[in-house]
């Protein structure tokens, strides 16, 4: 559910187009919260039984209450980096991809990201950077990209991240232009996170989600994590694809404020063909 329930500049949907490509949406700026096809609810529960195994817990959103901070961003690291390789993991990611409509031969997937936040998770240092509002084509990438967004648990509002829906065409004061993605991916050089330096005034619009929910936006729009009062864990799953083709011509979002260098291209390849 979408809210506030108002916003002149936008639509947000919450059922797949039937009749033209997605995508053609999703590059206008339209903001698409699918209801869980069995593909993605099956994904949710994989990841929850995973998380649930490896930090022993019954429950994810309190496992902070049994570990440390550091503990847990330990084990929630070897997580992620099991779930950004595992086929399994992939092979659901590409049935969410298709069974939302991206059918075309040539689309092509990056690697799924397990994220979690801690309660408050904002007051650290460390983790302050992730509520950063931003643009993910900031950090390099296609204009074209689509990204995708999973609810690994129910989350309310609090729990998830809004949208600046106005800024789609507008420029937002940002630092993209320290960001080089050779540096950042062969780390020889600065790995500067990307953000907006000013505080953005413009309306913001929240959501929440069901598990297994898909949230489908352009990596064009800007957006932030809410810093909310909270006592529960957020876990989510997010990827990102591109058009090859879309690429290749320069398709997608006009870019009106994006400097950073480089062309993270190289992290994307095929999607897997399903499994039968
Ligand atoms: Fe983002």
């Amino acid at each position: 559910m979408f809210y506030p329930a108002i916003i002149e500049d936008m639509e947000f949907k919450t059922s797949l187009p039937t009749e033209t490509h997605t995508k053609d949406h999703i590059y206008t700026g339209e903001v698409i919260l699918a209801p869980g096809f069995p593909s993605s609810i099956l994904l949710a529960r994989t990841l929850q039984s995973l998380i649930k195994d490896e930090l022993k817990v019954s429950d994810i959103r309190r496992a902070h209450e049994t570990h440390d901070s550091v503990a847990l961003h330990g084990k929630t690291s070897t997580l992620r980096q099991f779930v950004s390789q595992d086929s399994t993991i992939k092979n659901l990611v590409s049935s969410v991809v298709r069974d939302a409509g991206f059918r075309e031969a040539d689309w092509l997937l990056d690697s799924p990201q397990l994220r979690s936040l801690q309660p408050l998770g904002y007051l650290n240092t460390a983790a302050k950077p992730a509520y950063s509002g931003h643009r993910d084509t900031w950090f390099s990438y296609p204009q074209c990209m689509v990204n995708f967004w999973i609810g690994v648990t129910d989350l309310s509002a609090e729990y998830t991240f809004e949208f600046y829906p106005t800024k789609f065409k507008e420029p937002v004061t940002n630092n993209s232009k320290e960001f080089d993605y050779k540096a950042w991916s062969t780390k020889t050089g600065t790995a500067t996170f990307t953000q907006n330096s000013e505080t953005v005034n413009a309306p913001a619009y929240g959501f929440s989600v069901k598990e297994g929910e898909v949230l489908i936006f352009s990596g064009h729009h800007y957006h932030k994590t809410i810093e909310a009062e909270t006592n529960k864990m957020r876990f989510s799953l997010d990827f990102r694809i591109v058009c090859k083709s879309d690429v290749q011509t320069s398709n997608g979002p006009k870019n009106v404020d994006n400097e950073s260098g480089g062309f993270a291209i190289d992290r994307f390849a095929p999607i897997p063909s399903r499994k039968t």
